[in-house]
C-alpha cells in the first residue's frame, strides 16, 4: 500500500439548522457504533469566544482567521481545553453562539477551519455534525444525513435546554433568534446550510432522539454490509 494516501476512514455527515438535534443525535451514533465525534460548531464557537478575549471583532476577517489557525485546543470526552483551560460551558454562551454564526459567514475563516475538521477522520470512523459536513468537509461521506424539526419545535427544545440549566428564557424571543441564526446559515456566500444531494432527509419534529438515532444506526449499518 502507498503510504502517502491516507485510509479513508467512512464518515456519517449530519447536518442541519441550529437546535435540530443534531449534537444529541450525532453524539449517540458516534457512540453507538464506537466511532470518534466531530461536533465542527464548537470550533467556530472556540473561534468567536477567543475573539471576544482578545477583542476581535467578529467580522474582522483578517484577524479570525489568525485565531482560527493557532487555535490550541484539544479534546478530551467531554472537555474541551483550551490554552489549558476547559472552556466546555462557555462555549454554549448566547454571545459566543451568536458571534459564531457571524464569524461563520467569512470564507477566509471556515477555509482556515478546513484541516481541523479533517483531521477527525480517524479509525474506525467519524460522525460529524454541523452545517457543511456533507457538502463541503467531507462530501465523501457514505451517509449523510439532513435533520430538520419546526421552527416552534426547536425552540421548545432549547427554551427547556435552558431552563433545565436554571437559565432564564423566552420562548418568543428564542423563536426570532432562531428565524435570524437560520437566515444567516442558509443565505450566506460560502458553504450554506443546504442539503446535499445525496443527503437522506429527517424531519424531528414529531421524532424524539431516540428513534432519529435508530433510524440513523439502521441505515449506517445496511450501508455497511
Ligand atoms: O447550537 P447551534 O446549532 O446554534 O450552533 P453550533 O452547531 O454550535 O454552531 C455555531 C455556529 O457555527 C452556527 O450558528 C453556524 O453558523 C456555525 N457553523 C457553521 O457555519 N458550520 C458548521 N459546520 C458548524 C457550525
Amino acid at each position: 500500500m502507498n503510504q502517502n494516501v491516507p485510509a479513508n476512514f467512512p464518515v456519517i455527515a449530519i447536518d442541519g439548522p441550529t437546535a435540530s438535534g443534531k449534537g444529541t443525535v450525532a453524539s449517540s451514533v458516534a457512540m453507538a457504533l464506537g466511532w470518534h465525534f466531530l461536533d465542527s460548531g464548537s470550533i467556530y464557537r472556540l473561534v468567536a469566544l477567543q475573539a471576544l478575549r482578545s477583542g476581535v471583532g467578529f467580522d474582522d476577517a483578517e484577524r479570525l482567521m489568525a485565531i482560527a489557525k493557532a487555535l490550541d485546543v484539544s479534546f478530551d470526552g467531554e472537555e474541551v481545553v483550551l490554552d489549558g483551560e476547559d472552556v466546555k460551558d462557555k462555549l454554549r454562551h448566547e454571545e459566543v453562539g451568536n458571534g459564531a454564526s457571524r464569524l461563520a459567514a467569512l470564507p477566509m475563516v471556515r477555509e482556515a477551519l478546513l484541516e481541523r475538521q479533517k483531521s477527525f477522520r480517524q479509525k474506525p470512523g467519524l460522525v460529524a455534525d454541523g452545517r457543511d459536513m456533507g457538502t463541503v468537509v467531507f462530501p465523501d461521506a457514505f451517509l449523510k444525513i439532513f435533520l430538520t424539526a419546526s421552527v416552534e419545535a426547536r425552540a421548545e427544545r432549547r427554551y427547556k435546554q435552558l431552563i433545565g440549566k436554571g437559565l432564564s428564557a423566552n420562548l418568543e424571543s428564542l423563536v426570532l433568534d432562531l428565524k435570524e441564526r437560520d437566515d444567516r446559515d442558509t443565505n450566506r456566500a460560502v458553504a450554506p446550510l443546504k442539503p446535499s444531494s445525496d443527503a437522506v432527509l429527517l424531519d424531528t419534529t414529531t421524532l424524539s432522539a431516540v428513534h432519529a438515532v435508530k433510524f440513523i444506526l439502521d441505515l449506517a449499518r445496511q450501508r455497511m454490509r
